[in-house]
């Protein structure tokens, strides 16, 4: 006989813990912890005479609507897709799918990252000094409105976590970033996406996309995954069509690939600007990915803000290290943003002689290029053809690009090996 106890229907899981009160099973020494000694079980039930066994994942199958319940704007989040660096079954690729430096991290950041690993007893310096010293120095700007990240992507979550919340609106292009999407959502904000003008950022139809529940504009310069560049001209109008009280994001993650008369002036504009917060990254042309540091410039009351949200001790002592050799390190920058230059436009040109074949490359001024497959070669067999080269590219079906592959411009050999293999898919689709 089993007592009738007010159990409701939750399945297998709880017959199980039904059954376990049955008179004939005295006791199992199942645990319901706190909530059981309030429960108005039967006195005659033989709970917990022997000493309790932790928690077991049957409890909480048992009662699956206990349990935390999450913001419905973060139920709204779809998780961030990493670039590849396998294929689906294991095998492992060279990763031409996240935008990294494939030559690799310069001689001085490297030795100074390692030289910085003596001490790991004790945390990184919290107000990264040196870096922000050596960031200032070499673009000019005062340390003091200087923010530094664990990547930029988490100065990209604290600007919209300090300027916008539920009720509000966070702006970007069609194909932007896809952290903003996250960025946004996390903080309950609405995403507002505005039309592009072929791949390319419409300033018009971004100005004609802010109300008066704006809050943040992200925009990517130049942007991923479409590798488009807005020019100094648009970002200056852009900032002009905005009302002070938007922040206005401006990541330029990939702004050491420009040539200097190609600068979109966005510093600059921070200068003096309330509402402008540019980001860099040190994980693109300084090769420092794998560290995670970004680095963000604004005015003095935005950098306040910002500071009091990021996480404390935020870049690691090693990162910090590394970081400051890497920006002082003007050769490796230059050599990589002109290996990069070289080989983006052999591969864009390799890719515009497929044109026949329904294949084209959006113009890029960063170190990776999108390709669009409107022929008989879809984006995704390209993908997976080049699986069987060993490379992973970067299909962007997530981002409404189900036409798109994103590629990193990489090495010499391994660039001329895709744009080999791409043509013979191509021709043979
Ligand atoms: C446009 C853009 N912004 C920001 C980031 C984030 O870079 P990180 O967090 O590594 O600094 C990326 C990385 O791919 C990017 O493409």
């Amino acid at each position: 006989m089993t007592h009738s106890l007010p159990w409701r229907d939750l399945g297998e899981a709880s017959q199980r813990l039904r059954d376990s009160f049955s008179p004939e099973k005295p006791d199992d020494g199942v645990n319901f912890g706190r909530r059981a000694k309030k429960a108005p079980w039967p006195a005659t039930l033989p709970l917990a005479r022997k000493p309790l066994k932790p928690r077991t994942m049957t409890d909480t199958l048992a009662n699956p609507a206990a349990k935390p319940a999450p913001k419905d704007w973060i139920l709204g989040i779809s998780a961030y897709v990493p670039g590849k660096s396998a294929t689906d079954d294991g095998r492992p690729l060279i990763k031409l799918s996240a935008n990294e430096n494939p030559l690799g991290t310069g001689a001085a950041a490297r030795a100074a990252l390692v030289a910085a690993t003596a001490d790991l007893a004790t945390y990184p310096d919290p107000g990264a000094t040196s870096l922000r010293e050596a960031i200032g120095a070499v673009h000019g700007l005062d340390p003091e409105r200087i923010i530094y990240g664990t990547g930029s992507d988490e100065l990209l979550h604290i600007a919209a976590s300090a300027y916008a919340g539920p009720g509000d609106e966070i702006l970007y292009v069609r194909y932007g970033f896809a952290v903003y999407d996250i960025a946004a959502r996390r903080v309950g904000a609405t995403p507002v996406i505005a039309p592009d003008k072929d791949y390319a950022t419409d300033v018009d139809a971004l100005l004609a996309a802010v109300t008066d529940k704006t809050r943040v504009v992200f925009l990517a310069n130049p942007n991923n995954p479409t590798g488009t560049m807005t020019s100094r001209e648009e970002i200056a109008r852009l900032h002009a069509g905005l009302r002070p009280d938007i922040l206005f994001v401006l990541d330029q993650a990939y702004a050491e690939y420009l040539d200097a008369e190609e600068d979109d002036g966005g510093l600059e504009l921070a200068r003096t600007a309330s509402n402008i917060f540019v980001t860099r990254t040190f994980s693109k042309i300084h090769g420092l990915a794998a560290e995670r540091i970004g680095w963000g410039y604004a005015s003095a009351d935005v950098i306040d803000i910002l500071h009091r949200i990021r996480a404390p001790f935020n870049v690691t002592t090693a990162g910090q290290a590394a970081a400051v050799a890497a920006i002082n390190d003007a050769e490796w920058v230059a050599f990589s943003r002109t290996h990069t230059a070289r080989w983006r436009e052999w591969l864009a040109g390799e890719v515009a002689s497929l044109s026949n074949h329904g294949l084209r490359v959006v113009p890029s001024k960063t170190n990776f290029l999108l390709i669009l497959f409107d022929g008989k070669l879809t984006a995704e067999a390209a993908m997976k053809g080049l699986w069987d080269e060993g490379y992973a590219t970067r299909w962007l079906p997530g981002q409404g690009l189900p036409n798109g592959l994103r590629i990193t411009i990489g090495t010499k050999a391994q660039t001329r090996a895709v744009a080999a293999k791409l043509r013979a898919m191509a021709e043979a689709a």
